[in-house]
């Protein structure tokens, strides 16, 4: 891969890598992230599960908004690549006493940190933080943790390669168009996800035809734009809001939470109503096809968007998204930060 394709072109950042959202990525970028992953998954599995291959490197975490697995799986991938962490808690932080995210960036900066892995719950707010760097105020890549409703990368890049190398995907298949002739749907609530945004358009990226479904009112606007410029393939997005129907022949269920801190209009009238007619209930699951692949990016609400049976079941990806999401995010220090294998 070429460095230059996870730096935000897009946004004219040219001076500095950053991931700031999956159209940094393209299939090839895609494909190649996969491959890297292959070999992170094997440094993993080893007695002794680390490689030098960024000492002397600094990523620092700032997260803005809750996080278990992203949050860990990111200080572990620094760790397992010898990076020292600076592990920073805004609950404990002078953000809690007025700072700004321009001063505690500027902050962290001046301690000589190589990448600034940001969650907010601002949509746009790791664009911001590159642009900053794009004007000298600090020097770190900045990676995405999740913004808002509006990107989640990494996760993105957990999903393709958990699918990439699931029972789907043949030997034979062409990597860049791995998800071609697969039909996935991504059920729960549309609207104010950044995992959709994300997981979805790259899936997509790769050839899947991807069938959003929800209640109108947490559809999303403006799905025709999600899709990169120059994306090749049969990959496709449409809406949907009659999950029996969409179900028939699905390869992959890929169900999303209610994200109830982004939100508090009455867009549905209860978790119960909408496990009835948007979750991945008993009876559905008990009709779907016995290869269709079950997701999750976590947390769950058991009994929303999904019932325990359907997590549970031996097709389930949702342990593998996680146990995979070390590996992803070493591949992107990795790739960000100029490692040497
Ligand atoms: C997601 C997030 O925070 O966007 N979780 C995650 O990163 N694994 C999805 C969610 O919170 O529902």
């Amino acid at each position: 891969m070429t460095q230059g394709r996870l730096s935000a072109k897009s946004l004219g950042l040219t001076k500095h890598r950053h991931l700031l959202g999956v159209e940094d990525l393209d299939a090839s970028a895609l494909v190649e992230l996969h491959e890297q992953i292959d070999r992170f998954v094997e440094v993993l599995s080893r007695p002794n599960p680390k490689v030098p291959a960024l000492t002397g490197k600094t990523v620092a975490t700032m997260f803005y908004e809750d996080s278990t697995r992203t949050r860990v799986s990111f200080e572990t991938a620094a760790r397992r690549l010898s990076a020292d962490v600076m592990g920073f808690a805004v609950s404990a932080s002078s953000v809690k006493k007025g700072e700004s995210l321009r001063d505690t960036a500027a902050t962290l900066g001046a301690m000589r940190i190589d990448a600034l892995v940001v969650r907010h719950g601002a949509a746009g707010a790791p664009v911001q933080l590159a642009r900053w760097v794009e004007e000298g105020v600090f020097d770190a890549a900045i990676v995405n943790a999740g913004d808002g409703w509006h990107q989640h990368p990494t996760q993105a890049l957990t999903d393709t390669y958990t699918l990439a190398r699931s029972w789907l995907v043949g030997d034979g298949a062409d990597p860049s168009s791995c998800f071609s002739g697969l039909r996935f749907v991504f059920a729960g609530d549309l609207r104010h996800s950044r995992v959709l945004r994300s997981s979805a358009v790259a899936c997509a990226m790769l050839g899947a035809q991807c069938v959003l479904v929800g209640p109108v009112s947490l559809h999303p606007s403006g799905i025709d734009l999600w899709l990169p410029s120059g994306c090749s393939g049969d990959g496709s997005l449409r809406l949907s809001d009659d999950l029996d129907t969409e179900l028939v022949n699905a390869d992959v269920v890929y169900l999303l939470r209610v994200q109830s801190e982004r939100q508090n209009e009455a867009l549905f009238p209860s978790g119960a109503e909408l496990h009835q007619r948007y979750g991945l209930t008993e009876a559905r699951l008990s009709r779907l096809k016995p290869t269709t692949a079950i997701m999750h990016p976590g947390p769950m609400n058991r009994g929303v968007e999904i019932s325990s049976k359907a997590a549970d079941h031996p097709n389930s990806l949702i342990v593998k998204q996680v146990a995979n999401g070390v590996a992803s995010r070493m591949a992107v220090l990795y790739r960000l930060l100029g490692g040497e294998e």
